[in-house]
């Protein structure tokens, strides 16, 4: 197979194409981060950040409003997925069917795999629900029937741990439910972080579906790691996190390289500087300056990472409490004279 013989990804009658999804990540992908990655272009499907569905049905009943985390969902480009999390079938189909009937998302997401405590053994949510595929069945034609004809999808890991792997078992719950696609992160739960994303196991998932397209998650950091995931894998669609938070522009260059076209340099210097200051302006036109330097802080280490000068550079980010003091670390760190001849992708907006 040929990177160009990838075919672009079907979640019910959304086309996504290319088959390369922005993954969601809480904390991260807010309205700000989602307008850089669809400025430069690449992501067939970009999604929100985990929105907690008790969180929303209560804020709605109190206090009339939204979660800060629907911040842009409203009247941004689609396609634009909202995943959601909670355990109770009914608490998830409320808050689909507004996402999926007056906000107008494209998707809605069901997570099936953080592993966060907070979400695991206090709220017996996410990941925890794999230990009850038959639950997760029940909130997924619950939730399908509530957001009717908007697809509904569903993110997982392998299992709950090493010793419990049962994606197999949890894919075939998924499917039959009437999910429009599964999306698997090839770590356990109990794995966090650690080790490696398993493709043999994603892998393994792919002839058990008979409907759905199954969209690989783990570890993929450069455009030719997403064309193998393609061709090693049999995945229908891949899903980049991390990576993104330091390249942004990966998506371009991962779209491109399954085209088959040159896979475009990255950004110089002088305009990862110019893309930082813009993120920055972003975020502190929804939030005002001091919280938008406390935010900006991560957003600025995940940038620099990798970059000369990026120890300092998070040092000194981790100290400052002003726009100013932001714009003169990022000038001094991404200086204007430094940009190597090639062009490189900048963003469209
Ligand atoms: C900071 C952070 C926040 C995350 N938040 C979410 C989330 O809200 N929902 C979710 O399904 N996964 C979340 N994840 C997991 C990612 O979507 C993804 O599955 C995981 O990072 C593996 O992909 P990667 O190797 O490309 O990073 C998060 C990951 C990170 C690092």
């Amino acid at each position: 197979m040929t990177a160009t013989a990838v075919k672009p990804l079907w979640i019910g009658d959304l086309k996504v194409d290319p088959p390369i999804l922005q993954a969601p990540m809480a904390g991260f992908t807010n309205s700000a981060f989602r307008q850089i990655v669809r400025g430069f272009g690449g992501a067939g499907l970009l999604a929100t950040e985990m929105v907690n569905a008790k969180g929303f049905v209560w804020l709605d009943e109190q206090e009339a409003c939204h979660p800060d985390r629907l911040w842009g969902v409203a009247d941004e480009p689609r396609p634009l997925a909202v995943q959601i999390w909670d355990n109770d079938p009914e608490t998830l189909a409320k808050v689909g069917a507004r996402l999926a009937h007056e906000y107008r998302v494209s998707v809605v997401d069901i997570n099936f795999g953080c592993p966060v405590r907070q979400v695991t053994e206090k709220a017996h949510s996410g990941s925890y629900l794999l230990r009850t595929p038959d639950r997760m069945g029940a909130i997924i034609e619950r939730v399908v029937e509530a957001c009717h004809p908007t697809p509904v999808t569903a993110k997982t890991r392998l299992g709950c741990s090493r010793d419990r792997i049962n994606i197999i078992e949890v894919a075939q719950v998924v499917e039959d439910a009437g999910a429009a696609a599964l999306t698997v992160h090839g770590r356990t739960a109990a794995d966090m972080f650690r080790g490696s994303a398993d493709w043999d196991l994603i892998a393994q998932i792919k002839p058990h579906l008979k409907r759905i397209p199954l969209i690989g998650n783990g570890d993929l950091d450069s455009a030719e790691k997403v064309v193998q995931a393609f061709e090693r894998y049999g995945v229908d669609g891949v899903m980049i996190a991390r990576a993104s938070l330091n390249k942004p522009w990966l998506f371009a260059q991962a779209a491109a390289a399954l085209r088959g076209d040159p896979v475009p340099p990255d950004p110089t210097l002088a305009e990862e500087r110019e893309l930082m200051l813009h993120h920055f302006d972003l975020v502190i036109e929804r939030f005002g300056e001091p919280k938008a330097v406390v935010l900006m802080r991560k957003y600025a280490c995940c940038y620099a990472q990798g970059r000369p000068g990026a120890r300092e550079f998070r040092k000194q980010v981790a100290r400052i409490e002003t726009a100013a003091a932001f714009q003169q670390v990022v000038a001094d760190t991404f200086p204007r004279d430094r940009a190597p001849a090639a062009p490189a992708l900048t963003p469209a907006s």
